[in-house]
């Protein structure tokens, strides 16, 4: 009778040890009256945030985690009043009630609705203070406070108009811009006062936002900081395992003009993320190379802090271009990486607020440096080399490096071509006060580098031949700029013979 008393003892006694090291921590009172109340409203909410870590640790255990790498929190200390519970609804949307103009009276509580980066940096303050630093967290203001680029824009988001005189086009509305460009890089969310809305709880008052909802990843916040943290780890899940998934990045990452995902997913590491993530683990922190992945994800050459048997290949970053080198995105030229994420800071020697001249010489002044582009591609290279030797990889970006400098050879060609057209008057470019990018013949030179030449860099450096070949790649920029060429040498044919018919 001893023994069995013993063992159901240690048995107690480890269940409660057990217990301590996996303690959940409790959910602070302010959340039980959130909880309480939206499981009967947004129910869906309530378990989305159940099944997040947030629901699960508090702040304080998070970051007694002893081995650093595995730590999910950067703070070192957090308030005092997080300390004992979990991080539930209070714990975000109660968080800088005055700097927040979205702040309303909400039960009795001082609620805002849009969680910011600001928000979140009380508990993960270096991932917003890095992401701060990425293109990413400007696309805002780097695609609207730029001119040129917002000319493009409204040429392309206005309404077309047919009148006697031709075709012209009005201004787009705020709406439509929500609904287009700034679907990506995110729109300005401003609150307009206060509007009461019929719930299912009946009348209640709210703060009107305008330019919500919306999660792209330059957003001016209610609290004035920039982009959504949401546009990777979506609420209420919060995931670390949807960020590192590539569909994640594909919601913006796909079309003709950025098509990373979409080379991605046929290449060959696409292809192995296919047919082998389901026995990956996406969950564990660090991400261990060979261990829980076999291949890698958009996260794990863009992001994730990797390890192979406890040593780091490389550190996580949210500023995600520390590892790139080029901008592979033509504007219309690629060309080194620009220094600052804010891009509209940029003049080329022309005066325009483009990284390279017309006739393809970068904006050296405001691009990195040639060592700092080697530093980046280094930190990438240690990645591959921890699946691919020295050879397959010197092979790799030697091939990359060519593409880049013939697709930007092409665009010289097509460049030569619209400037011809401008200056023959067939049709009216800057020189004239007027937009490169409404007319047919500027739209088809805006395909040859945004579409194909961006194309055709793609595939070089993430894989997926055709993307590179006869779907967006050089067939359709040869063919484009033989178009381009046989448009303006019409035009040619077509005013010689109106002079001819002038002199007759
Ligand atoms: C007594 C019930 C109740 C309590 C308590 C309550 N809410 Fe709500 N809340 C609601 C209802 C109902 C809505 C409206 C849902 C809708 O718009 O259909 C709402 C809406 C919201 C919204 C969305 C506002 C918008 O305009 O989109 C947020 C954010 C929110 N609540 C957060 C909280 C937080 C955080 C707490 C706790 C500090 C809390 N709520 C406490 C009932 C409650
Ligand atoms: C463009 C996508 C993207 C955005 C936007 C983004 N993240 Fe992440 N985040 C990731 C990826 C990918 C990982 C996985 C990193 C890894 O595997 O090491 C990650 C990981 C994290 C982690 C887990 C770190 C750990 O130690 O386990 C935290 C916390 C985090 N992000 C917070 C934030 C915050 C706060 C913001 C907003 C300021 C933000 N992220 C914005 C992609 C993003
Ligand atoms: C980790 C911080 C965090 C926690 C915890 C959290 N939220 Fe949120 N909540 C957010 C973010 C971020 C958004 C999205 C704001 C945006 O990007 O526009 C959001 C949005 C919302 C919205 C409006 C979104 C919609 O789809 O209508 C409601 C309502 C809301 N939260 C309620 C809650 C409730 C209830 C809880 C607790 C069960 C909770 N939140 C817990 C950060 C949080
Ligand atoms: C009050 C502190 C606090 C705030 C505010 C907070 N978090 Fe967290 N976050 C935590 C804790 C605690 C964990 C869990 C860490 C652990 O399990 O070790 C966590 C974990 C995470 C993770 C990793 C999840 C995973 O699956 O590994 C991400 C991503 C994250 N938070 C993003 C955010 C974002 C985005 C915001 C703002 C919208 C935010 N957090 C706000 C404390 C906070
Ligand atoms: C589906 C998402 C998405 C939409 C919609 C979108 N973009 Fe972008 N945009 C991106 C991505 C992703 C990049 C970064 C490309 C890269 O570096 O690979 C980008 C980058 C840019 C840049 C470079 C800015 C700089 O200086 O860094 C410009 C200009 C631009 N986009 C213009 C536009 C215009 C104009 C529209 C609307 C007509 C638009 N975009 C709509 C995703 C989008
Ligand atoms: C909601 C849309 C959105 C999502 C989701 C998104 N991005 Fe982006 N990304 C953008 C936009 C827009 C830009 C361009 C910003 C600019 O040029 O001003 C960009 C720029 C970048 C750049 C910078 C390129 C450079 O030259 O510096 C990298 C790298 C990048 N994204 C990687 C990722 C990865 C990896 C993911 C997924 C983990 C991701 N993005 C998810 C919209 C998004
Ligand atoms: C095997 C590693 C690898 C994977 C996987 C990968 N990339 Fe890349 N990515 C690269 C390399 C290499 C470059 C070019 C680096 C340079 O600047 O020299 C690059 C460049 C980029 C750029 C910069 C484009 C620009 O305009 O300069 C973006 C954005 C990007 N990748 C997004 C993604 C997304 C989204 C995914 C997933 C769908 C992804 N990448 C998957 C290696 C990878
Ligand atoms: C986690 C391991 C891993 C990492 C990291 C990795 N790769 Fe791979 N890669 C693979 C595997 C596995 C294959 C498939 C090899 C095969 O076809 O048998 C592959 C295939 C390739 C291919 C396809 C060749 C072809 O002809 O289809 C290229 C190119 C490539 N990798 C380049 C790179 C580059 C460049 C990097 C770094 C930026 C990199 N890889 C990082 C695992 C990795």
């Amino acid at each position: 009778m001893k023994a069995p008393s013993l063992t159901i003892l240690l048995a107690l006694m480890m269940a409660l040890l057990f217990t301590d090291a996996i303690a959940v921590g409790t959910t602070s009172s302010d959340s039980s009256d959130c909880i309480e109340c939206h499981q009967d409203f947004t129910p869906g909410i309530v378990v989305e945030w159940e099944r997040s870590l947030h629901s699960q640790r508090t702040p304080k255990r998070a970051r007694e985690v002893a081995d650093e790498l595995e730590r999910r929190i950067s703070a070192t200390t957090t308030p005092a009043e997080t300390e004992k519970f979990v991080v539930g609804c209070a714990e975000c949307h109660l968080l800088n009630p005055e700097k927040h103009e979205d702040t309303f009276e909400h039960n009795g509580f001082q609620v805002h609705v849009v969680v910011t980066p600001e928000d979140c940096a009380v508990c993960h303050p270096v991932e917003r203070e890095q992401y701060a630093e990425n293109l990413m967290a400007n696309a805002y203001h780097n695609l609207m406070s730029n001119p040129l680029y917002k000319n493009l824009a409204d040429s392309i988001n206005g309404v077309r108009i047919h009148t006697d005189e031709g075709i012209t086009f009005d201004q787009p509305n705020a709406l439509s811009e929500a609904d287009s460009c700034l679907m990506c890089h995110g729109t300005i969310v401003t609150v307009d006062g206060m509007e009461t809305k019929q719930t299912l709880m009946g009348e209640m008052d709210f703060p009107k936002l305008i330019g919500w909802p919306n999660k792209g990843v330059g957003r001016i916040n209610p609290d004035g900081s920039k982009g959504a943290c949401t546009a990777c780890h979506t609420r209420h899940e919060f995931s670390i395992a949807m960020a590192r998934k590539p569909d994640t990045c594909g919601q913006c990452h796909k079309g003709p003009d950025v098509p990373a995902y979409s080379v991605y997913k046929v290449s060959k590491h696409g292809n192995l993320y296919s047919s082998a993530s389901y026995k990956w683990d996406f969950e564990a922190v660090p991400w261990k190379l060979g261990e829980d992945f076999t291949a890698p994800t958009c996260a794990s050459c863009h992001v994730s802090l990797l390890t192979f048997s406890g040593e780091v290949i490389a550190e996580r970053t949210h500023r995600m271009n520390d590892r790139l080198s080029w901008r592979l995105f033509g504007l219309p030229y690629a060309h080194p990486r620009p220094k600052s994420p804010d891009t509209t800071i940029i003049r080329n020697k022309a005066g325009l607020p483009l990284p390279t001249e017309l006739s393809g010489e970068p904006a050296s002044e405001f691009l990195i440096s040639d060592e700092e582009m080697a530093k980046s591609r280094e930190t990438i290279q240690m990645i591959c080399l921890a699946c691919h030797s020295t050879q397959w990889k010197d092979g790799f970006f030697t091939k990359l490096d060519n593409t880049i400098e013939v697709s930007n050879e092409i665009t010289k060609a097509a460049t030569a071509l619209v400037a011809e057209a401008w200056e023959k008057g067939y049709a009216n470019g800057p020189s004239k006060g007027h937009s490169p990018f409404d007319e047919a013949i500027e739209m088809k030179w805006v395909k040859s580098w945004l579409f194909y030449a961006n194309s055709t860099r793609f595939a070089a450096a993430m894989g997926g031949a055709d993307y590179g070949v006869f779907q967006n790649g050089r067939f359709q920029l040869s063919e484009t700029i033989e178009e381009m060429g046989d448009w303006v040498k019409m035009m040619d044919m077509i005013s010689t013979k109106a002079e001819e018919q002038k002199a007759e």
